[in-house]
């Protein structure tokens, strides 16, 4: 569908979590508060991300699109996260063109999928190769951030209106469009606004306007969020801003000192309002969940190598301040241990969702992590369709597992009733109570019982444990073994009264093998090996 925008209207802002109801009385999609989690709310239900992102390109071609979708629905994949390319969707001035997103929707709507959409609009990982080459071509309108030396980069500058002007009119005409086909099926439950904003390879953008502006004051807005919630900071920010004195007053390097991360602070906060103008306005259309994503930082890398300023952990407080219109902070974590980002993301209020996570048998892990130790709202590899054979694929049988068990996981979020555990050789164990027990949570190789227990890298293993009740437990995931002792100190003992494998079927827990003798080490333990995902609802009882 081709559409000729109209004219741009005034902004309005609204809150970050909004219940919105339509007038046939459906609900848009929302995040609503569960206990101590943040549950996304789609078709009048709380709903899981089971998901992947594609490749960049792959969504710029239908064609090309046609075999993947068949293996998206293999993987057990519930959500497709997919580009909307800016230069494809205006590509003349104010004329635009959604006939590859009117696809995807249909497609997705075929094959039994929701999507999340990706805005490729002023910045992809730090560049602006996505903006349409009416842009591209004109730095004059649209100018890009400099470097120290003047020279100009491939980045759309944040400092100057008609470059936020340009990408507010665009999305803005993006979420209208969205409204117009999809607000009844909700098939698009959420959008991403930009894709890893930051600069490089300096931390901070030397045009003339970002000049200025680093020698106006720090804006008052900022300095009075961070002394109404001096005590509640991320903690480096904190630091940083108390190595600078605690001063609430001056211009950036007179409160935060001169040095990169002052520059990057700086620019985090002119990204940030830059995002929330756009997504506001995207809102003021159609106002559905938005967040925005974060490519991490390197050990020992300091601001500028990396890309700076994006939303990042040490920047939450920045991030918050300046675009309230963004529900989440989301990290793209290519890293190999993810406990630590998940833990720097899941903060502040800041609810957990992975819409990138590097695309290797150890995803099919990470996922009982990030959903069972953070009450994720989701998680999503990348460059999804580039699985060789996806019925062998790992991510296949955890997305079953967790599928099954979605209705169960989403009614417990928030109550403290679910955790969630990965090992390899570095991390071989964890202690966790839960229903009334110490649970004692291995990697299977510490039984010795594999061959491969004696190489030095053991392949990643962990699982999910959801507690229905007082010693009452789901167990799954794939490579674990579980001990079991009372919380209560009285000389009771911790028995296993029974263990079935099984299945949820529409809801409904079909039981399989009963797991006693060998299967459960007469009682002692309970078992998945490492080259099995499964489910197993187990009971405990105590005796003397
Ligand atoms: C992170 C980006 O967000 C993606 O679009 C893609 O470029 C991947 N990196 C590639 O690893």
């Amino acid at each position: 569908m081709i559409q000729k925008e109209l004219p741009f209207k005034s902004l309005i802002i609204f809150s970050v979590i909004l219940f919105s109801i339509e007038s046939n009385g459906q609900t848009r999609p929302h995040l609503i508060k569960k206990g101590n989690a943040v549950q996304l709310v789609v078709n009048e239900k709380p709903y899981l991300i089971l998901g992947g992102e594609l490749g960049n390109s792959s969504a710029s071609d239908m064609n090309y699109m046609r075999s993947l979708w068949p293996k998206m629905n293999e993987l057990n994949l519930n959500t497709l996260l997919a580009p909307v390319y800016w230069e494809l969707m205006e590509p003349e001035e104010g004329i635009f063109d959604f006939s590859l997103t009117d696809s995807l929707i249909s497609e997705a709507r075929k094959h039994k999928l929701k999507l999340v959409l990706l805005w490729f609009g002023s910045w992809k990982n730090s560049m602006s190769c996505y903006a349409p080459a009416w842009i591209k071509t004109n730095p004059t309108r649209f100018p890009r951030a400099k470097q120290k030396s003047g020279i100009s980069t491939e980045i759309l500058s944040p400092f100057y209106e008609e470059n936020l002007l340009a990408d507010i009119k665009a999305f803005r005409a993006l979420m209208k469009h969205l409204a117009l086909i999809d607000k009844n099926a909700s098939t698009v439950i959420m959008v991403q606004v930009e894709n890893e904003i930051g600069m490089i390879p300096e931390a901070r953008d030397y045009s003339e306007k970002a000049n200025e502006e680093f020698m106006k004051a720090v804006p008052e807005k900022l300095m009075k969020y961070l002394k109404e919630n001096k005590e509640k900071l991320i903690p480096e920010f904190y630091n940083f801003w108390k190595a600078g004195g605690f001063k609430t007053s001056g211009n950036w390097e007179e409160v935060f000192g001169k040095s990169a991360a002052t520059d990057e602070a700086f620019m985090a906060l002119r990204f940030a309002s830059y995002v929330e103008k756009v997504a506001a306005a995207g809102k003021t259309e159609y106002n559905i969940p938005m967040y925005v994503n974060a490519a991490l930082i390197r050990a020992g890398y300091q601001p500028g190598q990396y890309p700076s300023a994006g939303p990042l952990p040490h920047l939450i407080d920045i991030w918050r301040t300046a675009a309230p219109s963004i529900d989440i902070l989301a990290p793209d974590i290519y890293f190999p241990f993810i406990e630590e980002w998940c833990n720097k993301y899941h903060q502040s209020g800041n609810p957990l969702f992975i819409p990138e996570a590097k695309n290797e048998p150890e995803a099919a892990i990470k996922v009982f992590y990030a959903i069972g130790a953070h009450d994720g709202i989701g998680f999503s590899p990348f460059a999804i369709e580039q699985s060789d054979d996806t019925r062998k694929d790992p991510l296949r049988k955890s997305y079953d597992l967790l599928s099954q068990l979605t209705p169960l996981i989403l009614e417990n979020q928030g109550k403290g009733q679910i955790i969630g555990f990965i090992f390899d050789q570095n991390k071989k164990e964890t202690e966790i109570q839960l229903g009334g027990y110490t649970l004692h949570i291995k990697h299977i190789f510490t039984l010795n019982y594999s061959p491969k227990a004696l190489e030095k890298v053991w392949q990643m293993t962990g699982g999910i444990i959801i507690c229905t009740g007082p010693g009452k437990y789901f167990i799954a995931g794939s490579g674990i073994v579980v001990t079991f002792e009372p919380e209560q100190k009285d000389g009771s003992i911790a028995g296993i009264l029974s263990a079935n494998q099984g299945r949820f079927e529409n809801g409904v827990w079909k039981q399989g093998r009963r797991m006693n003798g060998d299967e459960d080490h007469q009682g002692r333990h309970i078992r998945i090996f490492d080259d099995n995902f499964e489910i197993q609802k187990v009971e405990l009882y105590l005796y003397k």
